[in-house]
């Protein structure tokens, strides 16, 4: 119970939580912005429901966090109630639009913003088939974006990728430009077959593209401790990814389920339930990884 915001009382309805939230306990700031990529072609394993709920506990936490929607379906502007009918990442990729003019800032936190994926990205990949260096083009408009905030005097702490359930352009974009890659694994069967093929990919894109970026965060998505085959499945992420892992896996729990339905994450619509306290047990994780690795 820690962990959950100040000024939000227990008693609160969840629907009714608003204004901006900070923890007592700040998070440590990373020495450089550190790049997520949120990825796992199998579609639906929880990558947008970690990717805006470990975002929004770390800007509780005080730090400066951009979420970038690479996603099609929009669903990480759902849950951060960010408006996807004005220019999105579709401008960024296809039109050269620089991310400073999408970006919008996300209600009730002091420092999460979101780059919307707007429909037209649905078009993104098809548009880009014939561009000149196609997979870069999300690695330029990044450090074009950490160059004019740093001019500002601003600097992100954390940006999160959130891909669709595709290898496609955009996966590819998304690891092509950032350092990190995270992977939510749901305890089901044949998870780990589809982080196999994910790891054959990024391989490739070490190669080609981007020899930095690497396999740093494991998260068990979903999780139901009382079923054998999640734990079976939860021992055999440990077995082979122990420093991957993060081992804190996140509930199967119904108010995760219902926040984006009222545009917000959990961790402002019931953050003393049993998902939010652990996305932000999980994000303190991420965030002294973070400073351990300087
Ligand atoms: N811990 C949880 N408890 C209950 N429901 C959850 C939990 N995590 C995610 N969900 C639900 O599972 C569904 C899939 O989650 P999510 O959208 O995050 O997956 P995804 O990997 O981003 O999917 P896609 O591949 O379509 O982008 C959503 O309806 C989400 O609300
Ligand atoms: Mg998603």
């Amino acid at each position: 119970m820690s962990e959950a915001p100040t000024n939000v009382s227990h008693e609160t309805p969840p629907k009714a939580v608003i204004g901006i939230r900070r923890l007592k306990e700040a998070m440590p700031h990373p020495a450089q912005t550190r790049i997520f990529t949120v990825a796992n072609q199998k579609g639906g394993v929880g990558k947008t429901t970690s990717a805006v709920n470990i975002a929004a506990a770390l800007a509780m936490g005080g730090l400066k966090v951009l979420v970038i929607d690479l996603d099609p379906q929009g669903n990480a502007c759902t849950a951060l109630g960010v408006d996807r009918s004005g220019a999105g990442m579709f401008e960024v990729l296809v039109e050269e639009a620089p991310i400073a003019t999408i970006i919008q800032k996300v209600a009730g936190f002091p420092d999460l913003e979101c780059a919307p994926a707007n429909q037209e990205l649905a078009g993104a990949e098809v548009s880009m088939v014939n561009m000149v260096a196609r997979e870069t083009v999300l690695k330029f408009a990044i450090a074009d974006l950490l160059e004019n905030r740093l001019t500002m005097g601003q600097r992100y702490d954390y940006i999160f990728i959130d891909c669709p359930p595709s290898l496609g352009l955009l996966t590819i974009n998304a690891l092509t430009a950032a350092e990190e890659v995270l992977v939510p694994v749901q305890c089901e069967y044949y998870s780990l077959e589809g982080v196999s093929l994910l790891i054959e990919t990024l391989r490739k894109v070490q190669r080609a593209l981007n020899p930095k970026v690497h396999l740093s965060t494991i998260l068990l998505t979903m999780f139901d401790s009382r079923t054998r085959l999640a734990n079976d499945v939860a021992n055999e992420v440990r077995t082979h990814f122990p420093r991957e892992l993060i081992d804190i896996p996140i509930p199967r729990a119904v108010r995760v389920s219902e926040a984006p339905s009222f545009k917000q994450t959990v961790m402002t619509y019931d953050a003393a339930s049993p998902g939010a306290i652990a996305y932000m047990q999980v994000a303190r994780a991420i965030a002294e990884r973070g400073v351990e690795q300087i």
